[in-house]
């Protein structure tokens, strides 16, 4: 088959539709109640909250189907308060699909959190990213002894996704699910874009840690 980037570029769209009649028919003859399943509703086990980047796609990488996971993605996986999007998802994954495992899945390699580590270059993304350059705040410490540049990049790739799964465990959303006892799992990865590899940062919050003083026990 040919690569996409042989395409021509007026053809490009026309590969997507074909190779889209293929699967449905392969999919189809492989599992003919699939699509009649599907059609009348979702039961997703996982909510996945993962980086925008082409060469992440959450279903492949973890051998899931339709109907496995309710997805949301942004650039490098940042679970911010006010954004009505995230937390839509979030309310409708938790309290209407009645998800229990939550997933941040970050990437090495990530462009976002690279570009947390430069100077500002303006517009929208710079904003977005901005909420990176605070994690690196808030673990310079601990990075500003790392001196290979490539390690300290992966740490704060590692970091950036605790502190969304910690950011997570204080949304209403998840707190509340708690109280009412709920088994909530909110997971913490970083995806190898290298090997292929998933690793678990044994992050896991599984109920709110409580907070003295203002001081985060974590
Ligand atoms: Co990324």
């Amino acid at each position: 088959m040919k690569h996409l980037r042989d395409m021509n570029h007026t053809d490009l769209h026309h590969t997507l539709l074909a190779n889209n009649a293929e699967w449905s028919a392969r999919m189809r003859k492989e599992n003919p109640e699939l699509f009649t399943e599907l059609a009348k509703h979702q039961n997703p086990f996982f909510l996945w909250i993962g980086c925008s980047d082409s060469r992440v796609p959450p279903n492949q990488i973890t051998g899931t189907m339709p109907g496995d996971m309710f997805i949301h993605r942004n650039i490098a996986n940042v679970v911010v308060h006010t954004d009505m999007n995230l937390m839509s998802v979030l309310d409708y994954g938790v309290n209407v699909l009645r998800i229990d495992h939550v997933i941040v899945c970050g990437h090495y390699g990530c462009g976002g959190v690279k570009a947390a580590m430069g100077p500002e270059f303006g517009g929208p993304a710079s904003s977005w990213v901005s909420h990176i350059r605070d994690v690196k705040r808030i673990h310079d410490t601990e990075l500003a002894v790392i001196t290979d540049e490539e390690k300290r990049f992966d740490r704060l790739v590692e970091l950036n996704v605790a502190e969304q799964v910690y950011a997570l465990s204080r949304t209403a959303v998840i707190r509340e699910a708690w109280e009412q006892g709920r088994k909530i799992h909110v997971h913490g990865w970083v995806y190898g874009l290298s090997d292929g590899l998933i690793k678990d940062l044994k992050v896991t919050r599984t109920r709110y840690e409580l907070e003295i003083g203002g001081v985060d026990l974590r």
